[in-house]
């Protein structure tokens, strides 16, 4: 388990303090994939470095297993960074060593014998599936091949952490879904910690257990994936939460919309409906249309799966008389998580 308790990180620059952390606390559990994110500047990568001791705070307690990492002395330091692997945006690859000298290095800087290490690089090759990249130089391999590298020897040595620092930013997004599958399954299949920053959602969605969003040093809200997501409990959290489902009502779709419904006197309203659960997968909207006589259309609508768990967001039109068209709305309020008017007959 990681913990962090109480942590600060400030550094003296030219032009003052930067309180890059601010009392941050919060824990990680062992064998999970969890995320971090939070705007550019938020803290961190300065937070990540935090657990191989490769920041020094300003106060507090960075745990990993009980033992308190800003207390190791500089040998109990060396050792423990050993049992954590990083791996970063742009691979951080050596580019005059081949695949497997690369792979091999932290195992030298360890110094293990010679045949340990052929051994256990063909091993490490296997795991990230580059047997046949061996004696490739990086510039011959493609982003998703490099990041394969960094992965393999990050865990040369056993690794039970491996921190990762965007590690998909850099590649399309069928190779970072390849990616996040194959640290997915290295965190079950070998027990292995994983913690991730990243500005795309959409990988922490995809991998992650729990996450924790940071803003301006803080830490925000922290909490599973699914809670976080369908139900942040912060104002920042759900505006960056939004990006994810940016959709504007086109202004076509809006004119059409006033104006049938004012030419044929009718009351109207576009609402945003947010579901969760099993509340996703049922038929709300046709099961309302048919208790009410009011006229409903979906004008978007994007279904999720997080966690396995099905969370949705759609933006419908309601419109016929007045009473009624309130009358549906309220049995739809009753069915979903949030209902959220965005626009109304005037
Ligand atoms: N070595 C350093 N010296 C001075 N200031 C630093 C140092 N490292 C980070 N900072 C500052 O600390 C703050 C947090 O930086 P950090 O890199 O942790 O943010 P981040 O959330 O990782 O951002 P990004 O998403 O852009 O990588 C920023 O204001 C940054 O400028
Ligand atoms: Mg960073």
């Amino acid at each position: 388990m990681i913990s962090f308790r109480n942590v600060d990180v400030k550094f003296e620059t030219d032009k003052g303090v930067v309180h890059a952390v601010r009392n941050v606390s919060f824990t990680i559990e062992k064998e999970s994939v969890f995320g971090v994110i939070g705007a550019s500047g938020a803290g961190k990568s300065t937070l990540l470095r935090t657990i191989n001791g490769l920041e020094k705070l300003a106060s507090g307690e960075v745990a990993v297993d009980g033992n308190i990492v800003n207390r190791l002395s500089s040998r109990q330091l060396r050792e423990h960074r050993e049992r954590i692997g990083m791996i970063f945006q742009h691979f951080n690859l050596i580019a005059s060593r081949t695949v497997a000298q690369n792979i091999a290095y932290p195992l030298k800087i360890a110094e293990k014998g010679r045949a340990f290490i052929e051994t256990r690089v063909d091993e490490l090759l296997k795991l990230v599936d580059l047997e046949d990249k061996k004696h490739a130089y990086p510039a011959k391999l493609s982003g998703g091949q490099k990041q394969r590298v960094g992965i393999a020897r990050a865990l040369a040595n056993h690794t039970k952490i491996l921190l990762c620092d965007e590690p998909t930013s850099a590649l399309d997004s069928e190779t970072t879904r390849v990616i996040l599958q194959l640290l997915r399954q290295l965190s079950q299949e070998l027990g292995i910690t994983i913690v991730i920053i990243t500005h795309e959602l959409d990988v922490v969605s995809a991998i992650c257990d729990k996450v924790a969003v940071m803003s301006e040093g803080r830490l925000v809200e922290t909490g599973s994936i699914y809670d976080v997501f369908t139900s942040p409990r912060e104002e920042y959290t759900k505006k960056l939460l939004d990006t994810r489902y940016d959709f504007s009502i086109p202004e076509e779709i809006l004119e059409k919309i006033r104006r049938v419904n004012t030419e044929q006197g009718r009351y109207w309203k576009i609402v945003r409906l947010d579901y969760i659960g099993e509340g996703a997968n049922e038929p709300v909207i046709s099961r309302a249309s048919k208790r009410f006589d009011t006229e409903i259309d979906v004008i978007h609508g994007k279904i999720e799966y997080i966690q396995g768990k099905p969370y949705g967001r759609m933006y419908v039109s309601v419109c016929g008389e007045r009473t009624e068209t309130e009358k549906t709305l309220a049995c739809l309020a009753g069915q979903v998580r949030s209902i959220e008017t965005l626009y109304e007959a005037s």
